[in-house]
């Protein structure tokens, strides 16, 4: 029997470049399907994207809400509603409340411009040009209680040339966001990732050899 694919639901602040390396990679052996793009930003360029495919949208904006809690219980719910099973931040710039793990425990991905836990927050790839580090990169974790804190699936390193600024660096960063995004979700899909403290295993079990 085939298993049905993971639903995911995308969320996104901004230009959506890694909701499109999601939403092309789907159908090229990859078993996720995307149930809803949810933006804080109503005129996030990433909405178009997702319409112009054909996927669902919402916007949930922070302002309606009087808490941080409120707005993620807004965004939870949203998710759910749509079937997600899991949810990815793509470019996602708000913090989510810990309330959020109870919603979608160890099933919420974000995808982060630097090699954690270098560089936490918003600017992360200025703040790695302005330290002077000659390797960033790219993590891809599972999402915690804390702000760019959750066990790490992935990591690649992405070397900062001295002519570098801010633009061209996050360029290339994002060109390995963009491939390194789908592979992670793809593999999660497939039920190959399993937590264990701060460690991510990846076992080579996929779904399909527990189903009869
Ligand atoms: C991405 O580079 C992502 O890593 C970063 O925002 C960009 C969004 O680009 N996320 C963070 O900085 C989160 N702390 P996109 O909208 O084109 O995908």
């Amino acid at each position: 029997m085939t298993p049905s694919p993971l639903a995911i639901a995308v969320l996104i602040s901004g230009s959506g470049s890694n909701l499109q390396a999601l939403l092309d990679s789907r159908g090229h052996g990859i078993d996720y399907v995307i149930s809803l793009v949810v933006s804080d930003q109503s005129d996030a360029t990433g909405l178009e994207r997702a319409r112009q495919a054909g996927v669902a949208t919402e916007v949930v904006s922070w302002s309606k809400f009087g808490s941080r809690s409120e707005f993620t219980e807004a965004l939870c719910e949203t998710a759910e509603a749509s079937g997600a099973d899991a949810i990815i931040l793509a470019g996602f710039m708000r913090i989510l409340s810990p309330i959020a793990m109870d919603h979608f425990p160890d099933a919420i991905i974000n995808v982060h411009p630097a090699l954690l836990p270098a560089f936490p927050g918003a600017h992360a790839v200025e703040a790695a040009i302005g330290h002077g580090v000659t390797l960033t990169g790219v993590t891809v974790h599972f999402v915690d209680e804390q702000v760019d804190h959750g066990p790490i699936i992935l990591q690649e390193a992405v070397a900062v040339r001295p002519d570098d600024d801010a633009e061209s660096l996050h360029a290339r960063i994002q060109s390995v966001e963009h491939r390194v995004l789908p592979e992670v979700v793809s593999a999660f899909s497939r039920g190959e990732l399993t937590v264990q403290g701060r460690y991510v295993r990846w076992n080579l079990t996929p779904r399909e050899a527990t189903i009869e």
